[in-house]
């Protein structure tokens, strides 16, 4: 049981019903100046003004006098890849060297590297070195995170990935959510017969899946070269007949359409966006999907970024997520998105914050308990160091402002 008391600023404060915020109304970050935050076990039970402090009953309390901190709730992550057996830093040096992804890709690197170091990964390395790197991510300020597979590739490796996530959601201090991706790539030896492992896919995969209740949703890697949108389609409807909830790549290269087949199978999210039409648009306006954008991706790729002026400016919601996995976005930090995305997508700090904390959280359906400084949610937050406003966190890119990360009300160390 604690109180904070002379918090300089107070972010993200929201009743529990404001669980989506889009359009301009993303500009808004409703923030208490000189304020208190009372958290009782795990959850938030109280804030207010330090004008009214006085007032407040505080027996049995530990007082914590943050003076010049701002407290904000922690970073949702939606979108990660951090289950993996080793690194790729030779492929990027190829990629220095002139190469392109695509060209790396074909040439047997890429998704397919990862999955040939996988299948020689045991199930306790890969949960340890993935531990690891949670525990890394949550001192940066990650306070929930979703974790996909689709580094196997077969069904006996797509099942160890899975195993070792839901062994993650057993240890972590924050909430997991799992995702099932067998179709991130074509195996090699099944690449002139797709339809062999789409069969596997539908047909042993995902009943496997959801048998063993691996997951709670079905990506695909919508995009040429890996699954058209019909495959696309198949996939995902078989994915939710299996209970399985869509959320997909697409959009990251080349305009296919396949946002309008995720829109249609119910998408909670369509992720990455770097290439997108203004039929996309208008077919996202007419939805309830989440457009997701990844922009360390995008920095480190040397790709477009998604056009968050363009999607917010037609009225729609936008979450941030790191994509963190070892090819195309080595990296699980979310103040660095965050600050990306005010640099090269011209997100305001507001607009930022409400895209990585509460839109965040409904990419990954956490809004009940997640996203905002709410009464009742959980008291996970990040105190920052003393710094001149929230608008420094962005704007000192590269820097770590974190003085301490509150997970269910307490340190984490
Ligand atoms: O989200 N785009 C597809 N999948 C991952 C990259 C996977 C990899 O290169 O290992 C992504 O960027
Ligand atoms: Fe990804």
């Amino acid at each position: 049981m604690k109180i904070f008391k002379n918090i300089k600023q107070l972010a993200q404060i929201r009743s529990v019903n404001e669980s989506i915020v889009k359009g301009a109304k993303m500009n808004e970050l409703p923030t208490l100046e000189n304020a208190w935050l009372r958290i009782e076990n795990d959850r938030i039970q109280d804030f207010g003004s330090m004008a009214q402090f006085d007032e407040l009953n505080t027996t049995g309390y530990e007082i914590v006098d943050v003076t010049g901190q701002c407290i904000l709730p922690t970073w949702v992550d939606s979108h990660t890849h951090l289950v993996y057996a080793n690194t790729r830093e030779q492929e990027f040096v190829d990629r220095i060297n002139g190469l392109t992804y695509e060209q790396i890709a074909q040439r047997g690197g890429g998704i397919l590297n990862s999955a040939a170091m996988l299948a020689n990964a045991s199930e306790d390395d890969l949960f340890w070195t993935a531990f690891k790197r949670l525990n890394k991510v949550i001192k940066l300020g990650t306070g929930a995170i979703e974790i996909k597979s689709g580094y196997g590739l077969t069904l006996e490796t797509e099942l160890k990935m899975l195993r070792v996530i839901k062994r993650l959601q057993g240890v972590s201090p924050i909430p997991v959510k799992a995702t099932f991706l067998g179709a991130h790539a074509f195996p090699a030896h099944l690449k002139e017969t797709p339809n062999v492992y789409i069969h596997q896919i539908i047909n042993e995969m995902i009943p496997a899946v959801a048998e063993e209740q691996l997951a709670e949703y079905i990506d695909v890697f919508c995009e040429k070269g890996y699954f058209d949108t019909d495959q696309t389609k198949r996939i995902l409807e078989a994915g939710i007949k299996h209970g399985l909830k869509p959320k997909v790549h697409v959009n990251q290269f080349n305009i296919i359409n396949g946002i309008e087949t995720s829109v249609k199978a119910n998408a909670i999210s369509v992720d990455h966006l770097e290439v997108l039409s203004e039929k996309d648009i208008e077919v996202l306006s007419k939805s309830n999907t989440m457009p997701v954008a990844l922009p360390s991706c995008s920095f480190f790729l040397q790709i477009p970024y998604t056009p968050a002026r363009q999607i917010i400016n037609a009225g729609l919601p936008l979450a941030l997520a790191t994509d963190y996995n070892p090819g195309s976005t080595p990296s699980g930090n979310m103040n660095f998105v965050v600050s990306l995305a005010c640099i090269q997508m011209k997100m305001t700090p507001e607009e930022a914050v409400n895209a990585a904390t509460v839109n965040a959280a409904a990419a990954i359906e956490l809004s009940s308990s997640l996203g905002s400084i709410t009464q009742g949610k959980k008291a996970n937050f990040i105190l920052t160091e003393k710094i001149s406003s929230l608008h420094y966190l962005p704007y000192s890119f590269g820097e770590n402002c974190i003085s301490s990360v509150y997970i269910n009300g307490e340190i984490f160390n």
